[in-house]
């Protein structure tokens, strides 16, 4: 089984989106349609399968054995539909070729993701991991192979 505990695999992969919408917005910005669509679809397709890593496998986790259900968690996956609603702008804003809204709609996510993962890492992941005591090597295991399911 990987030493890599969950915390540590989702906080890299924070930083590799982040690298993908860093490359988006320079793209577009430059004018490189292609170069962008395709940095916009492993953004979009690595963003989802993360969120359906934390909602599907870590959120409900943490809630079972802290007993928070409509706590931190119900933040975070209101977020998530924020972010799902950027993405589908975004979506728009490629195929329309919109440079204009490819700047103000990936400014919005940038921050809204840069403010929702500080709240990941600093507060739910230390807890989630704090709470899962001995099964945190095996929810670990869980939360990384439901993020790279196909
Ligand atoms: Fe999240
Ligand atoms: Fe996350």
């Amino acid at each position: 089984m990987s030493t890599t505990t969950f915390d540590q695999y989702l906080m890299a992969d924070h930083r590799d989106c982040d690298a993908l919408l860093g490359a988006l917005r320079q793209l577009a910005g430059a004018g490189d349609w292609e170069g962008a669509g395709s940095a916009f679809q492993s953004l979009r397709k690595d963003v989802l399968a993360h969120f359906a890593a934390e909602e599907e496998v870590l959120f409900p986790a943490f809630e079972a054995a802290s007993g928070m259900t409509c706590g931190p968690t119900r933040v975070m996956r209101m977020e998530h539909d924020e972010v799902r609603d950027l993405l589908e702008d975004l979506s728009l804003d490629m195929s329309e070729q919109d440079g204009e809204g490819v700047r103000g709609h990936g400014e919005a996510l940038l921050i809204l993701l840069q403010q929702h993962n500080m709240k990941e890492e600093h507060i739910l992941y230390p807890a989630a991991l704090q709470s899962a005591g001995a099964q945190a090597a095996e929810l670990s295991a869980q939360v990384i192979a439901r993020r790279e399911a196909a």
